[in-house]
């Protein structure tokens, strides 16, 4: 299985998404601004894995801080900074927030600013390790939900890749595929950034587990032809009312199934809940550089200057959800209920 990122020596060592498939490059980051540039690049992308990213960059911010004479609003100063990187993973505003609040808290008891860097570093890698476990349990949970000979159909990359390994939405994959139920996942390709075709369809078929994939706009043929039984995808931040922002295209991929009769499911930690929200016209879309749409990589594929729409993300509204699977468990409808009942848990942990 791909690594996404390490700690090594004091820097975050991140896997440099935007070449793949074709080269293995890492980037070495010293400072939290090389970490957030990252975020912006999608060098490393994917919800938790952003999320992940942010607590390394809080303990290297809180390094370069150090020396300041108000280190706490100094280092708010970086949290602030660093969590415009990317507006809709709400993860990386959660994680940069935890460290934070553990900063805040360490200070209170007197700690000096070394040995609170030492602590952040320490919670970065538990959160890293953390994600890995859920991800494991999610799987668990998720596979039991998909039918025998399960034809799976997933868009953009909810994978290793995305996380801090195994997956969210891939993550219930390979937990299927270890349990023999797999027969084939198909991948959309995801444009305009190609998530799909060089991310998922990369770490499925270099860990052999069957993988076609298709463009886009093969979706609800394929759902059509292809006998698939199952969607499941990942997510990047849900609403109190279950409503759940993913990578655009996943609206309309909803919408197939739902015409289909086939279930669709997101697969997503409880760090992508947004309890402060009520609905998913809360959620922030990212809207990225028209470039994107209009060429390909460096080619030109569209008139220069052409006005584009470039959301990031888009929102599924939870009535088209057949459940959201998370490490407690999978929620079904109703949503407002079940989700406040998570929170009221998450809050006695
Ligand atoms: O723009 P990206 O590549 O960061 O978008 C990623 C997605 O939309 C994923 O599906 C989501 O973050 C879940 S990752 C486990």
């Amino acid at each position: 299985m791909v690594e996404t990122m390490r700690w090594e020596q004091g820097k975050l060592v991140l896997l440099d998404q935007t070449l793949l498939p074709n080269k293995i490059e890492w980037i070495s980051c010293e400072d939290y601004l090389r970490v957030k540039l990252a975020i912006e690049r999608l060098e490393v992308r994917g919800a938790p894995a952003i999320g992940a990213a942010a607590a390394f960059a809080m303990a290297l911010g809180a390094r370069e801080v150090a020396d300041k004479p108000d280190f706490l609003g100094a280092l708010d100063a970086v949290r602030a900074d660093l969590i415009t990187a990317r507006p809709t993973a709400v993860n990386l505003a959660w994680a940069a927030n935890l460290q934070y609040e553990l900063a805040t808290k360490l200070n209170k008891d007197d700690l000096p600013p070394f040995k609170i860097i030492k602590a952040l570093e320490a919670k970065a890698e538990q959160i890293y390790a953390n994600d890995i476990a859920i991800n494991k349990r999610m799987g668990e949970y998720g596979a039991d939900v998909l039918p025998d000979k399960a034809v799976v159909l997933t868009h953009c990359n909810a994978g290793a890749l995305a996380t801090c390994g195994w997956g969210t939405a891939l993550g219930v994959i390979r937990s299927a595929y270890a349990q023999g139920k797999l027969q084939m996942v198909y991948a959309d390709e995801t444009r305009p950034l190609l998530q799909g075709a060089r991310l998922t369809a990369f770490e499925l078929y270099e860990d052999k587990i069957p993988v076609t994939l298709i463009t886009d706009n093969m979706a609800a043929w394929t759902m059509r032809t292809k006998g698939i039984n199952a969607v499941v995808v990942g997510a990047d931040r849900i609403a109190a009312n279950g409503d759940t922002a993913n990578k655009i295209g996943t609206y309309g991929v909803a919408l197939a199934a739902k015409a289909h009769g086939i279930p669709f499911y997101i697969a997503a930690p409880t760090s992508t809940f947004d309890f402060s929200i009520s609905t998913g016209a809360q959620i922030p879309i990212e809207e990225r550089q028209p470039d994107e749409v209009r060429r390909f990589r460096s080619e030109q594929t569209a008139p220069e200057g052409v006005e584009v729409f470039n959301p990031a993300f888009d929102v599924t509204p939870a009535e088209l959800i057949t459940g959201i699977i998370t490490e407690y468990g999978v929620l079904r409808a109703p949503y407002v209920e079940r989700i406040k009942e998570l929170k009221d848990t998450l809050s006695t942990i």
